[in-house]
């Protein structure tokens, strides 16, 4: 009998309705539309802009999408992970209010906090979950409101990060579909080249750190790169390598969305040609936990039953890994 593997069965997403362009962000700091192209491919991003709402809206429009989608009953979940980097509040878990909120009331929650990278470390919890036997249903769902934490008078960071979520559902393969191999790192050297310097444990909130702008994501936007190039080409080419897995039989890279110029450079390693390479930078921006599910989301009807897909991601703390993944569905 071969062994039990977990695979993806639905995804949904959410995006909000306002769209900030290159254009609006012109108005905003000294930058310009080809500038922001040239280097990272994007031309506009999502925002959520309504008072009082954080990721948990985001999330639980994301999560109702695929439930829809997929008909279950939201009872049926056994687990929901939140993957983010913007909690609605830094205590009370965004996830169990999320669970609470989509009528999953068997389920247990809670974040997962990983940076951009969060998304595909969720994956490989909801996998492991689900290959112990011990839950049917997992939902992994990636969100951030990047928005609240963003500088818009910085121009080296808030042309790049936009809004938003999606979520995917892992359930038990018996084909052998789903999550074949995955190459997760972290090196927390990279503490310093992307953060947030205050609210947190060591330098609490106090007046001083929000008139020096210190809640606020701050990046070397130079060394985050170099890292990001050669950390993420480097782990898809293990993946690839390890799975004896040539160009030709890779029908899909996923990429974290954070530059195009990074997704190009894994592509090249991988010797992918630009068709199999899924991207939706140029419309969303930097999503961080959301870009992988809005990349399926948008690219669902084009996947095929046994696709082999190499997801890969990097991020800040550093963290970053690759996997593959089986495709388990026609939609
Ligand atoms: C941020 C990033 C787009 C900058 O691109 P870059 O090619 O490295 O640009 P540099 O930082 O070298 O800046 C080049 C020049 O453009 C300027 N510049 C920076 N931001 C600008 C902007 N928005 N518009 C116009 N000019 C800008 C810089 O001040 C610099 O000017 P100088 O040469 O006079 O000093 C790029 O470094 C990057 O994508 N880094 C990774 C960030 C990331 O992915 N973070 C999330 C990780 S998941």
């Amino acid at each position: 009998m071969s062994k039990k593997t977990a695979a993806i069965t639905a995804v949904g997403a959410y995006v909000p309705d306002f769209v900030l362009s290159n254009k609006v962000l012109e108005t905003m700091v000294e930058t310009n539309d080809e500038w922001i192209t040239s280097r990272t491919g994007i031309k506009e991003r999502r925002i959520l802009k309504e008072e009082g709402k954080g990721t948990s809206f985001m999330a639980i429009k994301a999560a109702e999408d695929l439930i829809n989608k997929r008909g279950i009953d939201p009872k049926e979940i056994d687990m929901l992970i939140l993957a983010t980097t913007t909690p609605d509040m830094p205590v009370a878990a965004t996830g169990a209010y999320v669970a609470s909120q989509i009528g999953a009331v068997n389920a247990f929650s809670y974040d997962l906090q990983a940076a951009c990278s969060s998304f595909l470390y969720g994956m490989s919890t909801a996998t492991s979950y689900i290959e112990s036997g011990r839950y049917k249903k997992v939902i992994v769902i990636g969100a951030d409101k990047m928005s609240s934490i963003i500088d818009y008078t910085d121009r080296t960071t808030c042309i790049i990060f936009g809004d938003g979520a999606g979520a995917a559902l892992f359930e038990p393969s018996e084909e052998g579909l789903g999550l074949q191999d995955e190459y997760l790192r972290t090196d927390g050297i990279g503490r310093e080249f992307l953060k947030i310097d205050a609210g947190g444990s060591i330098l609490p909130p106090s007046e001083e750190t929000v008139k020096n702008r210190q809640h606020f994501v701050q990046q070397d936007g130079k060394t985050v790169f170099k890292f990001a190039v050669s950390n993420m080409a480097d782990v898809a080419e293990k993946v690839m390598q390890r799975n004896g897995l040539s160009k030709d039989d890779v029908q899909w890279l996923v990429p974290h969305q954070a530059n195009k110029r990074i997704i190009d450079a894994t592509a090249n390693r991988m010797k992918l040609d630009a068709s199999k390479v899924m991207m939706n930078i140029q419309k969303y921006g930097n999503t961080t936990s959301a870009t992988l599910p809005l990349l399926l989301n948008d690219y669902e009807k084009q996947l095929k039953k046994g696709d082999n897909l190499v997801f890969a991601a990097f991020g800040g703390g550093f963290t970053w890994g690759a996997a593959y993944l089986k495709w388990a569905y026609n939609s």
